[in-house]
């Protein structure tokens, strides 16, 4: 595993050390096929690698317009999200990324830790491009996130999407 990466190394260190996690993530799941393996694997890696990375996971879609929760490293997260709330929601309403330098300053952002200051949520799409889940970092640093974590790590739930399509919708 590789050393954690400050908060504050520049775009290209940031980028080499997202590819750098890809490529781990890529190799440990080459022959795998279940999708919660998947998924823990993508968590754990990521959360390790990235010391302003506070809280890690996916939220998955359910029936009756809710999220989810699902494999996550840190603190404990809020179970059930209804999709009409929060980052988590918004994300999976629009299908957009969810860049959120202050989370005090996003009407509805739930709380789950009182330490979060900043957090980012990128959608997760099946081949179909039905929205399977939604991936979730939080931050106890303000403004932890930029358009190098966004654009990284929407690759990387694109991957994941295309390579673990066989996830049920509850
Ligand atoms: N802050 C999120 C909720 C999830 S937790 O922070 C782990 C939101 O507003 O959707």
């Amino acid at each position: 595993m590789l050393d954690a990466l400050p908060l504050n190394a520049d775009a290209a260190s940031k980028r080499a050390h997202y590819s750098a996690v890809f490529d781990s993530i890529k190799a440990l799941l080459e022959n795998e096929s279940d999708w919660v393996a998947g998924m823990a694997t993508v968590v754990c890696e990521l959360h390790q690698s990235f010391g302003y990375y506070h809280w890690t996971g996916f939220y998955r879609v359910v029936r009756d317009q809710h999220l989810k929760i699902g494999p996550y490293q840190g603190t404990h997260g809020c179970i059930d999200i209804p999709l009409a709330r929060g980052v988590c929601g918004a994300a999976a309403r629009t299908g957009k990324t969810q860049l959120v330098p202050d989370v005090e300053a996003f009407p509805g952002h739930i709380a789950c830790s009182s330490s979060t200051q900043s957090e980012i949520v990128v959608p997760v799409f099946n081949p179909q491009g039905e929205l399977l889940a939604v991936f979730d970092v939080d931050s106890n640093d303000l403004a932890a996130f930029d358009e190098v974590d966004q654009e990284q790590l929407e690759e990387i739930m694109a991957y994941y999407g295309q390579r673990f399509p066989g996830m049920p919708r509850a």
